[in-house]
């Protein structure tokens, strides 16, 4: 569980540092963008490795879960809290809604189906005038549906909230959490979690803003 979601993790890291590139603009998103794209032999493998990682990671939880299940069949009478965090109690229902969404995400985007993008425009024939594929301009018109920027916005914080908890979880699972460094890393997943949410939010909330901004003029 720790392992896969150490590897995870640092895609979700990265893949938010790549989109920021979005706020330079075009050129630069879309060249980011056509190099992935166009090396295969990073793209697939990066792909498969990811695939892999993320079903290990789900089945590690599932089988968390029913060992957890079967240490005590009994619920308990009157079962309150104290120190267990809402992140914590709820890592499997968040993991899953996350599942969901990169689904929706990949149709999305990867595969860019137009039937679920609610803005009735096909996102695969955008092209710039370098001839590559305008990420640019799809990102534009895929955040500029307010239902889809909510729903991305909804998951993203979802995802903040498994790892404001999952980060800490990570390093006590490896045996690094004793009691000197417990609260660094409590405080430091916190901020991790939170540095990624407004890294991820930043994007669907300013095409939405300027939008407004747009029509209101
Ligand atoms: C506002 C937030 C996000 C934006 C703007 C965004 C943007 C994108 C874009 C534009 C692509 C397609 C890249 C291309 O085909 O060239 C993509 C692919 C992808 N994204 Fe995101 N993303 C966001 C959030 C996330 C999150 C939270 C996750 C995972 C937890 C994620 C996982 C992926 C994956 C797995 C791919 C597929 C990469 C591939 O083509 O193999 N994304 N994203």
């Amino acid at each position: 569980m720790a392992a896969t979601g150490a590897l995870l993790f640092l895609f979700v890291v990265g893949h938010m540092v790549g989109n920021l590139q979005f706020f330079l603009g075009a050129e630069a998103i879309n060249r980011y963008g056509h190099f992935l794209q166009s090396n295969v032999e990073i793209l697939w493998p990066v792909r498969i490795g990811l695939l892999v990682t993320v079903a290990l990671h789900v089945w590690s939880a599932i089988s968390l879960a029913r060992e957890n299940k079967a240490a005590r069949p009994e619920p308990y009478a009157n079962w309150q809290p104290n120190s267990a965090s809402y992140a914590s109690r709820t890592m499997l229902m968040s993991g899953l809604i996350i599942a969901a969404f990169i689904v929706y995400h990949l149709l999305h985007y990867t595969v860019m189906v137009k039937e679920i993008n609610m803005s009735g425009q096909d996102f695969r024939p955008l092209m710039d005038a370098e001839g590559r594929h305008d990420i640019h301009r799809m990102m534009i018109l895929g955040f500029s549906q307010p239902l889809v920027s909510a729903f991305y916005i909804i998951a993203v914080g979802l995802l903040c909230l498994h790892l404001s908890h999952g980060v800490g979880a990570m390093f006590q699972s490896l045996g690094w959490k004793n009691h000197v460094y417990a609260p660094v890393i409590d405080k430091g997943s916190k901020l991790a979690a939170l540095v990624l949410f407004l890294g991820y939010i930043a994007i669907p909330v300013s095409v939405l803003v300027s939008k407004c901004g747009g029509c209101c003029k």
